[in-house]
């Protein structure tokens, strides 16, 4: 199962992507999540990615390209995985299929999370992550178990650099006028699935499944 989930920031990419790596024991590759834990060990990538990151820009295509080839060679990926936040552009797009053409692979949908902007907004202004394991909750419709206190790791919840108001609205920006073609890049292909990410993380996750029977 080759999987790609597309949609504006705060949609719930993340969350469904998780749900679907369990369900379907196969990794789910955060090119976000390797990009912050890159900034946390201080390693050069991390350096380099910050400021875009923090001013809710795209990180340059090179960079992250090279991330997502290495990764998808890996052992774990031999049997499926999930995409999630990469392609973001339509050179990102283009080179990953040179990469599966090279790896033999292909993709099989593209799932495309909708809901109107109010709910985004809500969504990310509310948003919780773990500052050692990067797991999201929510301040209303996803909490922890103990307040401010990841469920998985024990971590502190913290809120992320770029979930401010400013910088949330520049990410919607970018992602309007650099992503979003790639809804149409991938209905050509016929292999994009609108998903309505509308009501609790439950209910959209259903949807999603009955796309992958
Ligand atoms: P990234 O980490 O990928 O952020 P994003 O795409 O902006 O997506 P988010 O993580 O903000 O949202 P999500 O859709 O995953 O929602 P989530 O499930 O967390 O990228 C961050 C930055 O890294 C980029 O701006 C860029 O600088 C760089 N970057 C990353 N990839 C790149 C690339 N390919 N190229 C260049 N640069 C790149 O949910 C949000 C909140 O809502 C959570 O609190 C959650 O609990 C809650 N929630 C989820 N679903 C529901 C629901 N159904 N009902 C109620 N609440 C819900």
């Amino acid at each position: 199962m080759h999987l790609i989930m597309l949609g504006a920031p705060g949609v719930g990419k993340g969350t469904q992507a998780k749900k679907l790596s369990e369900s379907y024991q196969i990794p789910r590759i955060s090119t976000g999540d390797i990009l912050r834990e890159a900034m946390q060990t201080g390693i050069a990538l991390g350096l380099k990615a910050r400021s875009y990151m923090d001013s809710g820009q795209l990180v340059p295509d090179d960079v992250v390209i090279g991330i997502v080839e290495e990764r998808l060679h890996g052992e774990d990926c031999a049997t499926g995985w999930i995409l999630d936040g990469f392609p973001r552009t339509q050179q990102q797009a283009r080179e990953l299929d040179k990469i599966l053409e090279k790896l033999k692979m292909s993709i099989g949908y593209v799932l495309n999370l909708e809901v109107e902007g109010e709910e985004i907004i809500k969504r990310l202004s509310g948003r919780r992550s773990c500052e050692k394991c990067q797991s999201a909750y929510h301040i209303f419709f996803n909490l922890p178990k103990k307040d401010g206190v990841c469920d998985s790791c024990g971590g502190r919840l913290v809120q992320r650099s770029d979930d401010r108001e400013g910088t949330v609205r520049e990410r919607l920006r970018v992602y309007k006028e650099k992503t979003e073609p790639l809804v149409n890049y991938y209905l050509e292909r016929g292999i994009l699935k609108k998903i309505n990410a509308d009501g609790d993380i439950e209910q959209v996750f259903k949807r999603i499944s009955s796309h992958m029977q």
